[in-house]
């Protein structure tokens, strides 16, 4: 293949990982945990040992072993079939939800059920022209490209998938300067599929392109359920329904973390019990790994301890609760705040962000009988100029 000498990624591309502030939290800590107890089982980004295609076998193989993600499954379901009877490659598929919830499990199924291959990257290690140029140049027709983290692509990469995703031609740039030339080579028709935690975050040129954009949601208790009674039969440990179940409310909606936990109320199990894992044993085992019972991380306790200590649960402005907890805005944003609103223990409203009821009896606050006066902070709001501090 040609050589191809483009222009490197600007190295000063904006790193979009949150910063950190400066200035440390005023608060005083949070009184039951501390950073240092911050709890990994409880962490949604795949650990080393969890990111291989097919972990041990738990991950499901095929669309019926996809449990939950109802809309999502007929939309692909229709897309498959209406592919395959024209005989055409999957549209370009964008899949987008917090992490561990099932994108990478869903490209490998799609490539599974389209009798394809499936190539794994992601954005990060296509910085350079030619690391997209040479996996598109050896796609085979209908093979499914899936780019993790997609919305970090840097420029020059985009650039190249937009004639590859829309003409299934690369444009290339030979030579430097004023002896520059382009060509276009012909690609085969593929798929690509991509996954972000941070659907905001793409651009919309790269966005428009996608034909389906699906979103995953966290996943409800019956459906964690089926999910560790299904990994516990691939790892053949006996279990027991409400033993499931029990993991299952502390899993923070998310398979992996499901997974994850089943996996160490396992090894309780082996060394400390015996039998089958049953709803005692997962909650002495969770317990014991200092596992909330609804699954709250130290920073989860900690944003709503702050709201309802500082703020008398609110309203408090995005931007307030992050001055206040040392957090990132964004961070706060995308990575806590899904999970406290799918659970009830946070509620948005136009003047900002609330802790609910569920909240103040699950960190172990009395709730105050009367509302209190109105605060400064809660007519504040998002304007953070007035704050409090
Ligand atoms: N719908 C599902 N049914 C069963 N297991 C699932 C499902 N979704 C995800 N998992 C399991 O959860 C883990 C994480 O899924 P993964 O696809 O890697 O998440 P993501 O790519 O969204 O971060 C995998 O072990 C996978 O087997
Ligand atoms: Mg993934």
């Amino acid at each position: 293949m040609a050589i191809i000498s483009s222009k490197q990624p600007d190295p000063q591309q904006p790193d979009d990982e949150p910063q950190k502030p400066k200035q440390k939290p005023k608060q005083k800590p949070e009184p039951q945990t501390t950073p240092s107890q911050k709890n990994q089982l409880l962490e949604t980004a795949a650990r080393p040992d969890e990111v291989s295609r097919n972990e041990d076998g738990i991950r499901p193989q095929s669309l019926d072993d996809y449990i939950g993600q109802k809309a999502l499954k007929e939309v692909l379901q229709i897309a498959i079939q209406a592919a395959q009877s024209r005989n055409e490659p999957l549209d370009h598929l964008l899949l987008y939800g917090p992490p561990g919830l099932g994108k990478t499990t869903m490209a490998l199924i799609l490539a599974q059920e389209m009798k394809v291959d499936c190539k794994i990257t992601t954005a990060p290690a296509l910085e350079r022209p030619r690391d997209i140029a040479g996996l598109l140049v050896n796609a085979k027709a209908g093979d499914i490209l899936f780019i993790d983290e997609i919305h970090r692509l840097s420029r020059v990469t985009e650039e190249i998938l937009y004639p590859a995703m829309e003409d299934a031609r690369l444009d290339i740039t030979i030579g430097k300067g004023q002896s520059a030339r382009t060509r276009s080579i012909p690609l085969q028709p593929f798929t690509l599929v991509g996954a972000t935690t941070k659907v905001g975050a793409l651009t919309s040129p790269l966005r428009d392109r996608f034909g389906l954009i699906q979103r995953l949601r966290f996943y409800e208790l019956d459906e964690l359920t089926s999910i560790i009674l299904r990994t516990a039969t691939v790892l053949k440990t006996e279990i027991k329904e409400p033993g499931a179940m029990e993991i299952a409310r502390r899993a923070r909606g998310t398979p992996r973390i499901a997974n994850r936990l089943l996996k160490r109320v396992r090894d309780y199990v082996q060394v400390k019990a015996s039998g089958p894992i049953t709803e005692q044993i997962a909650g002495e085992a969770l317990e014991l790994f200092n596992v909330d019972p609804c699954g709250l991380d130290w920073t989860d306790r900690r944003l709503l301890s702050v709201m309802i200590e500082n703020f008398n649960g609110g309203p408090v402005g995005l931007d307030t609760m992050a001055a206040a907890t040392g957090e990132d805005a964004q961070t706060i944003e995308e990575v806590y705040e899904p999970y406290l609103l799918q659970i009830g223990y946070l509620q948005r409203t136009p003047r900002g962000r609330i802790a609910t009821p569920a909240a103040w009896r699950h960190l172990g606050y009395e709730m105050p009988e009367k509302p209190t006066l109105v605060t400064l902070s809660s007519i504040n709001d998002d304007n953070d100029q007035l704050s409090l501090m």
